[in-house]
């Protein structure tokens, strides 16, 4: 189990002014969005807190938005309650989702926002790949988003203690990561996130979590796409950016 249950409660102070709204996180992946059919069923099997997920229904797409954490399809479903969305939202892991829905149900499943990293080492990655594999139509895409993890490991263990308050909901919060990086790409490493509140009186309210994840390659991610009979059709991957998007099509 990944966790997330504890940073749920703070997680907009995560998500970059960009995106905040279901209708921009929605937006900045309207490249793929305009490629689904009328009527399309897709998947978010990341879901957080719904953004993205509460963004597609309101396009009219049918959407299913799944996650890990009961925290996080908590706020999902409270998010699109009080948007007026209608989707389904439930609580499954990645390895779970054959036992929820049948081979082929989507033609876009979404894993984004730096989400793959919490598969188990190579195996959790390919059982995580392969069943958002089955789930999509013959010509259906995985949407997927990564950090490009070979910088991420080139920096080292670090502390990274943003410059700025983050101001969410008319509260100001200091979001600190502690990067922990194991000496080889195949160990256990781990991201240590906390978001200290500042609050009206003056007191700090800390929200913590450490979080286990697993780094890859590039190129690994494609061989083992490929694996599971998803070939890349496009790829932002850039050796010197921060992260990238790959869109994956069922063959
Ligand atoms: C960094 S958050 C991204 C959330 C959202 N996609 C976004 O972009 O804001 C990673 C999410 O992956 C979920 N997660 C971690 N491991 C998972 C797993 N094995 N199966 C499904 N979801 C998982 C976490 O609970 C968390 O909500």
């Amino acid at each position: 189990m990944a966790g997330y249950d504890e940073l749920a409660d703070v997680y907009e102070w995560l998500i970059s002014d960009a995106k905040l709204t279901p209708e921009q996180f929605a937006a900045s992946f309207q490249d793929v969005i305009r490629l689904l059919p009328p009527d399309a069923r897709v998947l978010d099997c990341s879901c957080g807190t719904g953004q993205l997920a509460v963004g597609l229904a309101d396009l009219g797409v049918q959407v299913v938005a799944t996650d890990a954490s009961a925290a996080m399809v908590r706020r999902t479903a409270q998010l699109a309650e009080q948007s007026g969305a209608s989707l389904r939202a439930a609580q499954a892991g990645w390895d779970e989702l054959p036992d929820h829905f049948d081979d082929a149900t989507f033609d876009m499943v979404f894993c984004v926002g730096n989400s793959l990293h919490h598969a188990e080492g190579v195996g959790g990655r390919f059982a995580a790949l392969e069943s958002m594999s089955r789930l999509l139509r013959p010509g259906g895409r995985l949407v997927l988003t990564s950090r490009t993890w070979e910088l991420v490991r080139a920096a080292g263990s670090r502390l990274d203690i943003r410059d700025q308050l983050v101001r969410r909901n008319g509260r100001d919060a200091l979001v600190i990561y502690r990067w922990e990086i194991a000496p080889r790409w195949d160990q256990e490493h781990h991201i240590e996130i906390a978001v200290a509140q500042v609050d009206v009186d003056g007191s700090v309210v800390v929200r913590s979590e450490l979080l286990s994840c697993w780094p890859y390659r590039y190129d690994d991610l494609r061989t083992q796409l490929e694996s599971v009979g998803l070939r890349v059709e496009n790829s932002t991957f850039d050796p010197e950016a921060e992260g990238y998007t790959v869109v994956a099509r069922k063959e």
